[in-house]
């Protein structure tokens, strides 16, 4: 088991890639902390991993609360005594017909960058402590280059995940704190996307992906798994794509 004793709190647990992430860590052997907005789906999850004889706990988060954050790092470290890993992976899509709205701009800002700073910041004391710990954030291809259907504020925002992921590295490195970076490709449609989930689109999308298929949610759960494991030991500001060779091109 590659994850044996470990603590991980994995974001937006409650569905797609998150929830994929959560049910293979527990399997792995991790304790794990499901932490989403969803509380029902978050809920199920925590079943499916209890009837499995895993170990997992539900807490609702909003990541883009600082606040918040800090209630379920203290929950965590209450029930289990340390913070092992963190999977930044909760997000809202930028898929959204209007390609220069102002609200969707913040709202990427807030959440999908905002929300993996607040989660560094909320874990990186803890892990200090304890001497160390894996962080993997989820950026996207849409962090590395432009896309025609996606808003801009999506690509900033997960380019900023990206740029961040390097500077915790560096800066964290000495207190045997990894920070990484998994780039997926074009993935299952997000609970919030829009032009990105119209079959019509989603044919175009096939057709610029090397490999020539979307990706399976478990196959970016292997790579948190990777990232987070002592297999990574020393891999730091690293980014992994799993994307069917799509940036490769
Ligand atoms: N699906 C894709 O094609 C794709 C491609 C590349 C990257 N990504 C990224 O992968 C991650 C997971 O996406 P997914 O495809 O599993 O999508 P999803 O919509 O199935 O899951 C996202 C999860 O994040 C949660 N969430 C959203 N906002 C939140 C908030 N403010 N606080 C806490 N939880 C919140 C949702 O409730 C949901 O459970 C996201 O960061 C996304 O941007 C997705």
């Amino acid at each position: 088991m590659r994850l044996k004793d470990k603590v991980a709190i994995v974001t937006g647990a409650a569905s797609g890639m998150g929830a994929a992430t959560a049910l293979l860590f527990a399997r792995e052997g991790a304790t794990v902390v499901v932490a989403d907005l969803m509380e029902d789906e978050g809920r199920a999850v925590v079943a499916e991993i209890t009837a499995a004889g895993g170990t997992a706990r539900f807490e609702k988060l909003d990541v883009s609360s600082a606040t918040e954050w800090e209630s379920v790092v203290a929950a965590t470290l209450d029930g289990y005594g340390r913070v092992d890993v963190l999977i930044n992976n909760a997000g809202v899509s930028g898929s959204h017909p209007d390609l220069l709205n102002t609200d969707t701009w913040d709202q990427q800002m807030k959440i999908n960058a905002g929300g993996t700073f607040l989660g560094m910041r909320a874990v990186i004391p803890a892990m200090q402590k304890a001497g160390g710990g894996a962080i993997v954030n989820t950026s996207s291809i849409s962090g590395v280059v432009g896309q025609r259907m996606v808003h801009m504020g999506y690509n900033a925002a997960k380019g900023a995940v990206r740029t961040a992921t390097k500077s915790a590295a560096v800066q964290f490195a000495r207190d045997g704190i990894r920070v990484n970076s998994v780039h997926p490709g074009v993935m299952p449609p997000m609970r919030t996307s829009q032009m990105t989930a119209d079959p019509a689109i989603r044919s175009k999308m096939m057709a610029a992906i090397p490999m020539g298929r979307e990706g399976k949610i478990e196959e970016v759960a292997n790579a948190n798994l990777f990232l987070a494991s002592d297999d990574a030991s020393y891999i730091t500001g690293a980014e992994l794509a799993v994307d069917g060779g799509y940036l490769a091109q």
